[in-house]
């Protein structure tokens, strides 16, 4: 069910040799028997002191590039804290629901569908035991949050600066696009991602990230996406999560090193999953949502075949849902769900965008 985890020698080869044996007892304390005390204690003194130092340089070094501004840390540098990321397989199965938190009983968790993957949203998950309980069954958790686009419902809301807002999204009034080259922007994602880290996410879903496609009012271009998504998987990185590219097809040769998948909405209906489909080359899994007009619930064989066959989508993991990503799902093979979520009000309930 897992996916393949990046073996440690892959990423970080430098912490090769930390489990090394350490030298025989026996050696040592042969050693230590020649040594009068007043050696032994200065030895130990000396010891002490390399090890503090060794410690505040690590600690410095480590402090410098956190605060580097975004670029990913170069490889060469030594840094004991990567450890493995998630790598998704080709073909996983999962569902998204961003409307409402999920519903999982502490004592007996259970969910449905029984897939390998729940895409969900990250503030609303920051307060439960929704990512724990997830664990605890065997799945791992994509947090979604918007990192392109200002949603004044968040409770981050507060730190944005008027000057790096744009135009409204388009179907979307309730947000509108961001300044992504801006550094105070650039600073609340990286308190989201930190945040994503905290909470136990396996991977981040980062959406909105291709405003150079849309009238933004801002001069966004793919080079500051492509600038912007190296940001977001630098931190990523550096907190041990996954990441995927959110649709952005014009970057996706410039990024897909940088990604561990896709989350891509309508390319059947766009046409255009051929691009997505380099994604299935580099063996990184496309989590593909279609939007059929019978959904929920009176999906044509038609449409689904429209979704499912579409050329270029082979290996794709295709999910049929609505445009609000509500907790109703129809997968390729027939088969449907409803995820069990929490619909009563609660505090961190979202402000939903105004198309519903
Ligand atoms: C993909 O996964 C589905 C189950 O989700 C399975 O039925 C199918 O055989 C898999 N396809 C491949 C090519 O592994
Ligand atoms: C952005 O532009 C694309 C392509 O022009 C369009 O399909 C999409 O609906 C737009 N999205 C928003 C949120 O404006
Ligand atoms: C976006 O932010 C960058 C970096 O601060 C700045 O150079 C640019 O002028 C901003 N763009 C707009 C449209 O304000
Ligand atoms: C799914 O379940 C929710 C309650 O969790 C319910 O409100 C909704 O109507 C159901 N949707 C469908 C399509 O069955
Ligand atoms: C959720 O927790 C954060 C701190 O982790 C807190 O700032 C926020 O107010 C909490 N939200 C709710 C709705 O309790």
């Amino acid at each position: 069910m897992d996916g393949k985890v990046y073996g440690k020698n892959e990423v970080t080869p430098h912490a090769v040799g930390d489990n090394e044996d350490p030298e025989p007892l026996t050696q040592k304390e042969t050693r230590s028997t020649w040594l009068s005390r007043r050696s032994r204690l200065v030895l130990s003194t000396l010891l002490l002191a390399l090890v503090i130092l060794g410690l505040a340089l690590g600690l410095g070094l480590g402090l410098g590039l956190r605060h580097h501004g975004g670029t990913p840390a170069p490889s060469a540098t030594p840094s004991p804290e990567p450890g493995p990321i998630w790598q998704p397989r080709v073909n996983m199965s999962w569902q998204i629901i961003l409307d409402y938190p999920l519903r999982i009983d502490d004592e007996n968790p259970t969910i449905e569908p029984d897939v390998d993957v729940y895409d969900i949203d990250m503030f609303l998950s920051q307060n439960n035991t929704v990512i724990a309980n997830l664990h605890k069954l065997g799945k791992k958790v994509i947090c979604y949050f918007s990192a392109g686009s200002y949603e004044p419902w968040r409770p981050d809301a507060y730190k944005f600066l008027d000057s790096d807002l744009g135009n409204t999204l388009a179907g979307w009034a309730n947000e509108r696009w961001l300044n992504i080259s801006s550094p105070s922007v650039r600073a609340i994602m990286a308190s989201r991602i930190e945040m994503a880290s905290k909470i136990g996410c396996d991977a981040i879903d980062p959406d909105n990230v291709d405003g150079y496609q849309n009238d933004s009012g801002l001069d966004l271009t793919a080079t500051s996406s492509i600038q912007f998504l190296n940001f977001l998987a630098g931190l990523a990185r550096e907190h041990n999560l996954a990441i995927g590219l959110k649709n952005s097809l014009d970057i996706i040769k410039d990024v897909l090193h940088l990604v561990q998948f896709s989350v891509n909405e309508e390319c059947a209906n766009y046409h255009e999953c051929f691009a997505f489909s380099d994604f299935i080359q580099d063996n990184k899994p496309v989590f593909h949502v279609e939007y059929p007009a019978g959904a929920p619930g009176a999906i044509s064989t038609k449409e689904q075949q429209d979704s499912c066959e579409a050329s270029g989508a082979a290996g794709f993991s295709t999910v049929l849902k609505t445009l609000e990503l509500t907790s109703w799902v129809e997968y390729c093979n027939g088969q449907t769900a409803n995820t069990s979520v929490i619909t009563t009000t609660v505090d961190d309930h979202p402000i939903l965008p105004n198309i519903f």
